[in-house]
């Protein structure tokens, strides 16, 4: 099996590249990297995996031909631009790269948690555009809508050694599902995997959570458990959360992280999330663990 990875570089790229490396069946893999020099050191000496310089900002540069299934990732944006305007770009460039193909079987779309809902979601409504342009963009399409990232919280090593952290889950008591990015990679290389295999529908849409919620409350007592020490949770309210996302972001940036904050918030779409999906997969690694790898990577 030929599996093309476009873009590569993003982190759920990366691990869904480990995760079809390691796998018995042996597969081929080809990512794509609009900065060839991105490639991780532990992928560039396996001879079943190519790198090849290309960007799903520019259709010209991606050539999918010979792969049976292709994974795509919504790269997220970070500069003052409109954002769904961009996913519907990118997303065009590469339903037309698989078409242009003619052997894709199975796409496979790495997608969020409320991008079944065109509205009241901020920065999720980059992955409603990529599911709206996907949905039949190959003879076999699969949508991993994922919860909350755990590995988000990396945002937080900052300011660990200064003894807190701030949180955008209000309330601090309030259970979100979290996800490990492995567990992520390891669903969409099965996924991957199993192209040509039959599917309980077409688009084939599901949830992928963690094995629990966890609260902000959790995720403090899990910084304590794993650095050993006290540390302070430092809530951003409801009405703070534009200064504190204008701090760090681009105007445009932080309005949409304001919206997509607020979504989840009580009275918000995520929160009552009136249109939920139907299927849900679990993954089984524990937050704690996540965080140990955070605080020993950084
Ligand atoms: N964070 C969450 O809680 C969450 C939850 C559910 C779903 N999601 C979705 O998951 C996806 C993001 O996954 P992630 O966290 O794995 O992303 P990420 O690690 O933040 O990926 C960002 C990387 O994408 C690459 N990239 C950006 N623009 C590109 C382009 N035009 N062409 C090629 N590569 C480009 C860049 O790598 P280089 O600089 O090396 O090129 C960049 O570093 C998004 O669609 C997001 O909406 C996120």
């Amino acid at each position: 099996m030929h599996i093309t990875v476009a873009p590569a570089s993003p982190k759920t790229g990366q691990a869904a590249i480990r995760a079809l490396l390691r796998d018995p069946s042996n597969p081929t893999v080809r990512g794509y990297y609009r900065d060839i020099n991105r490639v991780p050191a532990e992928f560039k000496d396996d001879p079943r995996f190519e790198a090849v310089q290309g960007d799903v900002e520019n259709a010209g540069t991606l050539d999918f031909s010979g792969s049976d299934a292709v994974l795509n990732i919504t790269p997220p944006v970070y500069q003052d631009i409109d954002s769904v305007a961009h996913a519907h770009l990118v997303s065009e460039n590469v339903k037309a790269a698989v078409k242009r193909a003619g052997s894709v079987k199975r796409l496979v779309l790495l997608s969020s948690i409320g991008a079944q809902y065109d509205h009241g979601t901020g920065e999720i409504l980059t992955n409603h555009e990529a599911e709206v342009v996907l949905r039949d963009a190959a003879p076999e399409v699969v949508v991993v809508r994922a919860s909350y990232f755990m590995e988000n919280w990396a945002s937080s090593l900052e300011t660990l050694p200064s003894g807190f952290f701030f949180t955008t889950v209000t309330p601090v008591d309030r259970p979100l599902n979290m996800i490990a990015v492995r567990d992520i990679g390891a669903t969409l290389a099965g996924e991957l995997l199993a192209t040509g295999g039959a599917l309980p529908s077409n688009p084939h849409v599901f949830e992928l959570r963690g094995p629990r919620d966890y609260s902000s409350l959790d995720v403090q007592k899990a910084f304590e458990e794993v650095t050993g020490r006290s540390i302070e949770l430092r809530a951003v309210g409801r009405d703070e959360l534009a200064g504190f996302y204008a701090a760090v972001f681009p105007p445009s940036v932080a309005a949409r992280f304001t919206a997509m904050t607020e979504s989840f918030l009580e009275g918000g779409v995520l929160y009552e999330d009136p249109r939920p999906t139907r299927e849900k997969k679990y993954g089984t690694t524990e937050l704690a663990e996540v965080l140990r790898e955070l605080l020993n990577e950084a």
